[in-house]
């Protein structure tokens, strides 16, 4: 369970519970979803305003994208290599209460845990009760460098 899963489970506000934590633990309370190491020469993910990042999948923290049916996480972006080995980018953030979904190879889907919403691999909700599709963003895969670009047209 990730650190904002686990205060939301507890139902208290975020802000007061994270600086209790963060004084707990004497931890850096950086973003969890601190962007993954980038090679664009541009290391933040949205840029201009608009999302654009590319991912090095030589890099450790990438290589998830490797495999079909791997995922990872960069901002509020999920990056998924489907089982069909197609990459996809979508908004991570359930569209019903915010929930961070995942991608299953199982059933080629993205699923939120939270209370079950499904989405196509266009983020299309396939099942309820997220109201409103995830956003999704386009993908370039340059196969010679190894490299995957999200951006926004
Ligand atoms: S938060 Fe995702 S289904 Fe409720």
């Amino acid at each position: 369970m990730k650190r904002a899963e686990f205060i939301r489970s507890l139902g208290l506000g975020s802000s007061a519970l994270m600086a209790v934590y963060c004084i707990g633990t004497l931890s850096s309370c950086a973003n969890e979803d601190t962007p993954l190491p980038v090679d664009n020469g541009n290391p933040n993910p949205i840029s201009n305003g608009k999302v654009d990042f590319t991912l090095d999948l030589s890099l450790a923290a990438n290589q998830a994208l490797l495999a079909n049916g791997g995922y990872i996480y960069n901002g509020n972006i999920i990056i998924a290599k489907t089982t069909s080995g197609s990459f996809i980018a979508l908004s991570k953030v359930c569209t019903h209460q915010g929930t961070t979904v995942e991608y299953r190879k199982d059933t080629n889907d993205i699923y939120c845990p939270n209370h079950g919403s499904r989405f196509d691999i266009t983020g299309k909700v396939i099942q309820s009760p997220a109201p409103s599709p995830l956003t999704m963003y386009k993908v370039e895969y340059n196969a010679v460098t190894a490299k995957v670009r999200v951006f926004e047209a």
